[in-house]
């Protein structure tokens, strides 16, 4: 049973072949980072264009490097929410288009899910990875900053206990570092700098500090490292950026870690799983292996390029429903918005 996963939602153009135990035979992923980089974020407009241009060689490629035809594929699973609505559609239209010409089923998956389960992937020669549900995790991305339950591999078994209420910790080093005169994606230069910085030697304050919350704020830390840029500026590549780096993302770190323990604790789990492109950040995997010591839980990060978008992690999502028979094709829709249950609301309206 093999899987065929399709994934634009973003500025990734993403085609995978996995089987049904999580097994990636290929996993393509071309990205658009360049194309963006001069504007220091993603350009709707130009992602499209972008996905266009590469989505066949994209798949094909999939199906080379795994040494398989069409015919050997089973099902097919594409993202159609969350993301960029343009973006979205360049990859449910491949995918329809496949179905139509093959008679192959296809199933629309949602890419937070795509990421929740990511951590079942593996290569051919390893065996399944050992994890049994109920699990948390933390979703860190530069859309998405979130905690889920996950109970099972259903999106109905999948629950928000908290989310961020305006930038996701990806956006908000991106800012950060474009703040900085830094480069973009600006996450990994500031993790870099931080490695040679102190972080108590810039005074910032640490985010939303609501006693029990589950939820996240990284919009006024951002606002902090503007003024104190403003005030102590111009920032050259010397000690006080790597201080000011080691600072902030202390602070994110700290932030995301607190709530995520606590929901380990509120909700008795004993396993936390680490997803997104954030979960590659050092800081961040050293205190969580610290903090899961001292309260006896088992940490499970997955490779960066399993944190980061592929399509790998969409076609895992999709196999088990296409394995039960489950076939959307003709009646895939897509939506900007995620699938997934929300209990934080973004945005300063009433809560
Ligand atoms: O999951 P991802 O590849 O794309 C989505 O946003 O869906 O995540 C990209 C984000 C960017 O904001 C990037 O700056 C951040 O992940 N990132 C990092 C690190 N590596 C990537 N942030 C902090 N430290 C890193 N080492
Ligand atoms: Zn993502």
């Amino acid at each position: 049973m093999l899987t065929l996963g399709i994934e634009t939602s973003c500025d990734e153009t993403a085609a995978a072949l996995v089987d049904a135990q999580g097994a990636v035979l290929s996993d393509v992923v071309h990205s658009q980072v360049q194309s963006h980089a001069r504007y220091g974020g993603v350009v709707p407009e130009l992602a499209s264009r972008d996905h266009l241009q590469n989505i066949v060689p994209v798949y094909r490629a999939a199906l080379e490097r795994a040494g398989k035809r069409l015919s050997d594929v089973s099902g097919i699973a594409v993202t159609c929410s969350p993301g960029l609505s343009g973006a979205l559609l360049v990859g449910m239209q491949m995918a329809q288009g496949l179905s139509w010409a093959t008679g192959l089923p296809v199933v629309g998956v949602d890419h937070l899910v795509g990421h929740l389960l990511a951590v079942f992937l593996r290569k051919p020669e390893q065996p399944p990875v050992e994890l049994s549900f109920p699990f948390l995790a933390l979703l860190v991305s530069g859309g998405h900053t979130a905690l889920y339950r996950v109970d099972g591999l259903d999106l109905e078994q999948i629950s928000e206990l908290g989310a961020t209420r305006d930038d996701a910790a990806g956006e908000a080093f991106d800012k950060v570092a474009k703040l900085m005169g830094l480069g973009y994606p600006g996450g990994p230069i500031v993790d870099r700098l931080a490695r040679e910085g102190e972080p108590g030697r810039v005074p910032l304050a640490l985010p939303m500090r609501r006693q029990g919350s589950l939820e996240f704020s990284f919009s006024g830390l951002k606002t902090n490292v503007a003024r104190w840029i403003e005030a102590n500026g111009p920032l050259g590549d010397d000690q006080r950026l790597r201080d000011l780096c080691a600072s902030f993302q202390h602070n994110v770190v700290e932030s995301l870690l607190t709530r995520t323990f606590r929901a380990v604790r509120r909700e008795g789990l004993r396993t936390l799983v680490l997803a997104g492109g954030v979960a590659a950040n050092r800081g961040l995997r050293e205190r969580a292996a610290s903090y899961a010591e001292r309260w006896g839980v088992r940490v499970v990060v997955p490779p960066p390029a399993h944190c980061t978008d592929n399509a790998a992690m969409i076609a895992l999502a999709g196999s088990h429903r296409l394995v039960r028979g489950e076939n959307q094709s003709g009646q895939l829709e897509m939506s900007p918005h995620t699938r997934l249950a929300r209990v934080t609301r973004k945005g300063a309206g009433p809560r």
